[in-house]
Order: C-alpha cells, then sequence, then structure tokens
C-alpha cells in the first residue's frame, strides 16, 4: 500500500512569528573563513577593501540577517585590542583553540563594513574565557557608544565616527566545554555572564545577551549546566544557547534522517529548563533560544586533528573543510523545519558556519566562490519562510531506523505571509526507500494557487558539488494539484520539497 501524509493546515493554528534572526550564520577567525574566505586583496572579484565580492553575493543570495562573530572557541583567547586601528601596529597572535596563527589583519573595524556590504548586522561574542567584565565592557564602549570617552574615542581615532551598534552579544562561547580555554563549572560560568551582561545592559540598554547552554546534547552536564547558569544569570540575559553538529559516521542514511528526532528533545529539555527556573524564581520574563551553532558536521575531523597536531601556527590553514553531500542537505533541511517548528521560542539561529569552515559557501584561492550542497536548503527556507509558523497537524506513516523507532516518514511545517498573501509548505520525505502520497488540506487559503514548487531530489546519498560542477540543486516541478483546497503531490524518497502558493 502508497505510504501517506495528510497535513491541515490553517491560519488559525499558530506557532508564533518567525524571527528573521533564525536565518543567521557565523564567522569565526578559524581556517580560511576570512582570510581568503570574505577577505582576499589579491583576487580578482576583490574590492576597495579587499573583501570578494564572489562571496558577498552568494551571502546576499542566503539573505542572512545576523552573523556571529568572531568566535566560537576562538574568542575564548581573543584580544580585541589587538585587531583593531593601524595595521601596522596591529598583534599577530597564536590562537589556541585552533593551534594557529593569526595576522589580525581583519577585526571589528573591518568585519562591520563587511557586514553591511553583505546586507547583515553583527551578532558579537566576547571573551569570558580569559578575559572578563571590563575588557567586555572596553569592547562594547568602542563598539557601540557615541560618548566622549575613551574607548569611543579611539574608534573614532580608528576613522569610524559612528557606532557600530551592535545589539545581539554572546556571553563567552562553550564554556562548559573542558576544551574551552577558560573553561567554567555552571556557577562560576553563570555568575560571570550575569554580572558581565549586568554591566553592559548598563553602559547600553539597547542590547541583548545571549548566555552559554551546553555545547551539544551528549554533554554530560546537559541540563543541570543550563539550570544551573540560568539560576545566576536568568535576570540579565535574553537567550540560551544551543549547539549541535550531526554526522553520518555510522553511514546509515536512514538513521541519520533521524537526528531531528534527538533534536526535538533537545529543543523541548533546554525549554523545560528555561521555564522551570522561571518557576523557581516566580519570574514572569520568557528566556528564548539561540541555536547558534547548528551543521553537520564529521568529514574533515579526523585530518583537521592530524594536522593540528602535526602542523601549528599556520596562517589561514584549510581547516574544517567539509565537503558536504546530498544526504547531509536533506539533514540540514530537516534541522530548518525543526526550528520554525519551534518559532515561538527560538529566536535566533546560526548555521555554522558561512564560508569555507564547515560551510555552504566556498572558495578557490585562485578561483570562484561556488555552492555547497547545503546552500540549497538554506536558501530555499531563507527564500519562502518568513512570515508566521503554522502548527503542522499531520496524520503520517512511520518507520523504524537502527537507533530510532516511530520515525515520521514527512516532517513539515508551513509558513503563511500575511502581507505577502503567500502560504508554504516545508516538507521532507525521511523515507528513504519510498514515495509518499501527500496531501495538503489548506481549504482556509481560499484563492490561494501554486506559484512555486521547489525540490531537492537525488537517488545518490554521496553527490557533492565542486567549483565545476552542481550535481545537487534545486529543480522545478509543476506536477502538485490543487482541487477543491486540497493540494496532492508525491514527495520522492529522501527529497525535500518548498512548496509555495500565491493569491
Ligand atoms: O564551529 C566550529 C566550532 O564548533 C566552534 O568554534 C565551537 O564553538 C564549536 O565547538
Amino acid at each position: 500500500m502508497a505510504r501517506k501524509a495528510k497535513l491541515i493546515v490553517d491560519k488559525d493554528f499558530r506557532i508564533g512569528e518567525v524571527d528573521k534572526r533564525i536565518y543567521g550564520s557565523f564567522i569565526e577567525h578559524l581556517g580560511r573563513a576570512v582570510y581568503t574566505g570574505i577577505y582576499q586583496p589579491d583576487h580578482p572579484t576583490a574590492d576597495e577593501m579587499g573583501f570578494r565580492k564572489d562571496v558577498i553575493g552568494l551571502v546576499k543570495e542566503l539573505n542572512v540577517p545576523i552573523v556571529r562573530y568572531p568566535g566560537g572557541n576562538y574568542v575564548s583567547n581573543f584580544y580585541w585590542e589587538d585587531s583593531v586601528g593601524p595595521r601596522e601596529q596591529r598583534k599577530p597572535r597564536l590562537d589556541l583553540a585552533w593551534r594557529t596563527y593569526e595576522p589580525n589583519l581583519i577585526g571589528i573595524n573591518e568585519f562591520s563594513k563587511w557586514a553591511k556590504k553583505a546586507d547583515t548586522s553583527v551578532m558579537m561574542a566576547v571573551n569570558l574565557g580569559t578575559r572578563g567584565t571590563s575588557d567586555a565592557l572596553n569592547l562594547l564602549e568602542y563598539c557601540n557608544l557615541d560618548t566622549e570617552s575613551y574607548y569611543a574615542d579611539l574608534r573614532r581615532k580608528h576613522g569610524d565616527k559612528d557606532p557600530y551598534n551592535i545589539k545581539v552579544w554572546c556571553m563567552g562561547n562553550e564554556m562548559d566545554g573542558p576544551w574551552q580555554t577558560g573553561h567554567k563549572d555552571a556557577k562560576e560560568y553563570g555568575h560571570l555572564a550575569a554580572e558581565t551582561s549586568k554591566a553592559m545592559k548598563a553602559m547600553d540598554r539597547s542590547i541583548e545577551t545571549v548566555v552559554c547552554g551546553s555545547s551539544n546534547v551528549d554533554m554530560p552536564t546537559f541540563g543541570s549546566w543550563e539550570a544551573g547558569v540560568l539560576g545566576e544569570a536568568y535576570d540579565y540575559v535574553d537567550y540560551i544557547s544551543l549547539h549541535q553538529y550531526w554526522n553520518n559516521r555510522a553511514d546509515d542514511t536512514a538513521d541519520f534522517f533521524a537526528v531531528t528526532d534527538d533534536l526535538e528533545n533537545f529543543i523541548h529539555s533546554v525549554i523545560a529548563a528555561c521555564d522551570y527556573v522561571k518557576a523557581v524564581r516566580h519570574s514572569h520574563k520568557n528566556i528564548n533560544l539561540s541555536f547558534d551553532e547548528w551543521n553537520v558536521w564529521y568529514h574533515s575531523t579526523d585530518q583537521d586533528n592530524e594536522d593540528m597536531e602535526n602542523k601549528p601556527w599556520r596562517s589561514h590553514p584549510h581547516l574544517l573543510e567539509d565537503i558536504y553531500n546530498y544526504e547531509d542537505a536533506i539533514v540540514d533541511a530537516l534541522a530548518l523545519i525543526k526550528f520554525l517548528q519551534h518559532a515561538d521560542r527560538i529566536k535566533i539561529a546560526c548555521l555554522a558556519q558561512l564560508v569555507n569552515v564547515i560551510a555552504p559557501i566556498m572558495t578557490e584561492e585562485n578561483g570562484p566562490a561556488w555552492k555547497q550542497t547545503i546552500f540549497y536548503p538554506f536558501y530555499l527556507v531563507s527564500k519562502y519562510g518568513r512570515g508566521t509558523a503554522l502548527e503542522p497537524v499531520m496524520t503520517v506513516d512511520d518507520h523504524p531506523t537502527s537507533r530510532h523507532d516511530h520515525v515520521t516518514d514527512v516532517e513539515a511545517v508551513s509558513i503563511y505571509n500575511e502581507e505577502k498573501e503567500q502560504l508554504t509548505i516545508f516538507a521532507v520525505n525521511r523515507n528513504t526507500e519510498e514515495n509518499v502520497e501527500f496531501e495538503a488540506d489548506i481549504r482556509g487559503f481560499g484563492g490561494y494557487t501554486l506559484s512555486d514548487f521547489e525540490v531537492l531530489e537525488g537517488t545518490d546519498m554521496k553527490a557533492v558539488n565542486s567549483a565545476k560542477e552542481e550535481k545537487v540543486k534545486p529543480v522545478r516541478r509543476e506536477d502538485a494539484k490543487l482541487d477543491g483546497g486540497i493540494l496532492r503531490t508525491v514527495l520522492k524518497p529522501a527529497s525535500f520539497a518548498a512548496i509555495v502558493l500565491k493569491k
């Protein structure tokens, strides 16, 4: 018997407004993300500042509203003063996180300008590893204040009259991780984050802050870390971070597609931890979620570990240059659907990362920038996924995988954009063997007709793109039928669909 999935879409089943920052990303001083990634003065496409225009063009295509910077693990021993002002006076440094030589040719003076060129905004992280509140305050004054005071003056002396007005600030990075320079326990970190955030907000009332949650759901302290940190910092911060990377080391595609069932538990548990602390504090405020690192990451890991061990202190080495395949793109599509299903609490999410380092955009040093497979799910969801997320009321078949029971064949969510009179259904068929007959009841959307139907479909799960060839990219389909308010189509095995209807 044919496998089936039935979705009911109704304007009144609202999850919440999609915060556009859910389509954020991340640039760390790591590998070739910055040098020969966004910045390469001798590249034929370089602009007057040395930024690659081919890369800026692709970032604009993705329509990324916010980019986290400058780390990541890099930030935990970052001396921001060394990376601003006249270049000849900047101090090269050794980055302990990635065992790399950092020339400090790019700092916030340049990155703030790159962000403008790329139509994005900066989400800045402060160093709570080897530094603390006073350095965070100095950086905030340098970036955001227009006062007649030392660090605001210094920025002006460095040629930037107008403040950068950075609105979102991360209180360090992955401070629960023993690998982190300046790693702390939950109470110690929670206290430091609370005091830093409190002081920063005293300086600039317009900012929002993100406190570090666990580095991933499998950390031994997961759960107690969230509750412990928020126990200290609840009143002073706005978001808690979540990070997660997936892999298919077991080479089991069907089970790989089930990772978003674990993601559901992860998100659910973090919300529960936030609301538990809210309850015990008798608070009226909600802490929302900033999923500020997510992606597939494993293809390059063994080689990277070897290189960092045996060839340290190189400048912009090839690190974390995962080449993504078709199945990775499907997992990224599934993650984006999951974030949209939680649009009421997830307000920021950053695809980690943006250029060259576990990234949708790659650059050839002596050639073009090109799109990895994972470029496309992000592109489609960012393009069509703005508006109100609607609850996916679904009747759907399921299947077991090696490590998961009852994996639904189809995962879906719909986004209603009232202003544009547009309804989008995003759906992934996680069944790797069989078609699914998909039916969406959109009777509440009278007068809507099919406008775009773009899919990622493929039979070679290991297909990759390169500078020369795009094996994985969306194709258009025309064969969805809309009859009496019921939309019908067939979702191919292991595929992603964006179905767009307009009035
Ligand atoms: O994105 C790569 C690294 O992954 C980041 O630096 C760190 O925060 C995480 O462990």
